[in-house]
C-alpha cells in the first residue's frame, strides 16, 4: 500500500469521527468511517432477523451487501444498496448489538479487505478500532484517541438529543458505553488496542481544534 494514510483509533465516543472528518476537509483527503460499515453490517442482520451470535447466517449475507459511501455536497453518507442509511446506523438497537456482529472473523476479514481496497485507491484518513493495528498497520501516521466514560457519555447524550433520539439517560448512555469498550477490548480478534507507535491523545483535555491542529502538526512535521 503506497497512498498517504493517517490511522485514528479509540473507544466509543473518543472524537474520532468529529476529528478524521476535520482533518480529511482540510488535507482534502477521503475520510472513511470504519465504525460505520461494522454498523450498516449490524443493521443489515438485524433487518434479516438473524441473531446477532448466528455467525454462519451472517457470513452467508455478506457476499451480497452492497454498501457504499456516497459524498454528496460535501456531506459522506453511507448507502445500502441505494437506500441511505446513515440514520438508521445510528440506532440505539444497531449500538447495543454492533460489538457483537463485529467481533465475528469473517465479518472483519470482509470490510478489512474493503477497506484497504479503499486505501490503496486514495489518499485516506481512517477511523475505528484496528486501523493502527491491522488495516493500515503501516501507517506512519497514527493516533490513538481517549477520554473518561463521563467525557465520552456526555458528547454521545448531546449528539442524540441534536438528533431527538431521547431514549436513553446520560447515565444509561454510560453504561453502554463502558459495556461496548469491555467487548471491543476484550474480543479475540482484533481487539480494540493501541498501536505501539500511535500517538495518544485525551481528547477530553483539549478542544477540537487543538486535536485537529495537532494530528495535522504531527503530519506536516514528519513531511516536512
Ligand atoms: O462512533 P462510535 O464511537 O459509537 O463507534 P463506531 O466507530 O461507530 O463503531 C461502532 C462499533 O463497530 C464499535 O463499537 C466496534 O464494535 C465496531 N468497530 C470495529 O470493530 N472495528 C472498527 N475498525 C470500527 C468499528
Amino acid at each position: 500500500m503506497n497512498t498517504f494514510t493517517i490511522a485514528i483509533d479509540g473507544p466509543a465516543s473518543s472524537g474520532k469521527s468529529t476529528i478524521a472528518k476535520l482533518v480529511a476537509q482540510k488535507l482534502n483527503i477521503t475520510y472513511i468511517d470504519t465504525g460505520a460499515m461494522y454498523r450498516g453490517v449490524t443493521l443489515a442482520v438485524l433487518r434479516a432477523g438473524i441473531d446477532v451470535t448466528d455467525e454462519e447466517k451472517i457470513l452467508a449475507l455478506l457476499p451480497a451487501l452492497r454498501l457504499n459511501f456516497r459524498l454528496i455536497e460535501e456531506v459522506q453518507y453511507l448507502y445500502l444498496d441505494d437506500e441511505d442509511i446513515s440514520e438508521s446506523i445510528r440506532s440505539v438497537e444497531v449500538t447495543e448489538n454492533v460489538s457483537a456482529v463485529s467481533a465475528i472473523e469473517g465479518v472483519r476479514q470482509h470490510l478489512v479487505t474493503t477497506q484497504q481496497a479503499i486505501a490503496a485507491e486514495q489518499p485516506v484518513v481512517m477511523d475505528g478500532r484496528d486501523i493502527g493495528t491491522v488495516v493500515l498497520k503501516d501507517s506512519p501516521y497514527k493516533f490513538f484517541f481517549v477520554a473518561s466514560p463521563k467525557v465520552r457519555a456526555q458528547r454521545r447524550y448531546k449528539e442524540n438529543m441534536a438528533k431527538g433520539l431521547t431514549s436513553q439517560t446520560l447515565a444509561e448512555i454510560e453504561q453502554a458505553i463502558i459495556e461496548r469498550d469491555r467487548l471491543d477490548s476484550t474480543r479475540i480478534h482484533s481487539p480494540l488496542k493501541k498501536a505501539d507507535d500511535a500517538i495518544e491523545l485525551d481528547t477530553g483535555e483539549m478542544t477540537i481544534d487543538e486535536v485537529v491542529n495537532r494530528v495535522i502538526s504531527e503530519v506536516k512535521n514528519s513531511q516536512a
